[in-house]
């Protein structure tokens, strides 16, 4: 291991610290991997999990999800907040029914073409579902990114968003991407958080230039309005 690897250093402290047993940690298909990353794009793990058993065993497959009646996923969605994603839901369940057979892509240029799946949410999927590392960018990540590297100073919002996308592709591992993935995801949900970060228990705190320069609160950067 290189001393100032930042990947491994986070695979290991996953392995101890992180965790392991989420339910959608117990599949590495497609399907419900998807439907977890739907659910906990703007929606906290604990409060998902009951929406996420519910919804998997009432749809536990994509073409019963793609046949269901709108009115019923919005019923089981109704106070996850953010309504577009139960349509994109819906929506994107009967591309995957139409166009790929009702068997769930876990390529990126694939993912990408499905309703209501960015890259970054691309990315989680396919390092969830084939352990090959795929960068991913979520608020967490843009956190714990910015922070190691000082990176934002000065920049505009997709000036800032590029730097990240590179940051992401650099730092990621040749291997572990589902250990990988889930172990940003963990640190900046559990150490790296917004307010406060807790640097005295966190795996990257030596390489950490925010920590090492007293900034972390500083970045990332306010947006500019
Ligand atoms: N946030 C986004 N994706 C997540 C995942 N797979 N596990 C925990 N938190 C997440
Ligand atoms: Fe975040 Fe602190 Fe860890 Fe740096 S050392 S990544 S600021 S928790």
């Amino acid at each position: 291991m290189k001393k100032s690897d930042p990947a491994r250093a986070i695979i290991e402290w996953q392995k101890q610290f992180g965790r392991h047993d989420l339910p959608w940690q117990q599949t590495t298909e497609p399907y419900p991997r998807w439907v977890a990353e739907i659910m906990l794009q703007q929606t906290q793990v604990k409060t998902v999990i009951p929406y996420y058993l519910k919804f998997m065993s009432r749809f536990p497959t994509v073409k019963a999800l793609a046949k269901a009646d709108r009115e019923e996923v919005f019923q089981l969605w109704a106070g996850l907040g953010y309504y577009s994603r139960a349509e994109n839901l819906h929506r994107c369940a009967q591309e995957v029914a139409e166009r790929y057979n009702g068997v769930f892509p876990t390529e990126i240029s694939d993912l990408v073409t499905l309703s209501g799946i960015g890259r970054s949410t691309a990315g989680a999927i396919r390092s969830a579902c084939t352990d090959i590392p795929s960068p991913i960018l979520d608020g967490n990540v843009k956190r714990v990114l910015s922070r190691l590297l000082l990176i934002g100073d000065g920049l505009s919002a997709s000036a800032l968003d590029k730097k990240l996308w590179l940051a992401a592709e650099e730092i990621q591992p040749k291997e572990e991407g589902r250990a990988y993935a889930q172990a940003m995801m963990d640190l900046g949900a559990t150490v790296c958080v917004r307010n406060r970060p807790r640097c005295e228990v966190c795996p990257l705190q030596k390489m950490c230039r925010a920590c090492a320069e007293g900034l972390q609160e500083s970045y990332p950067p306010k947006k500019k309005r």
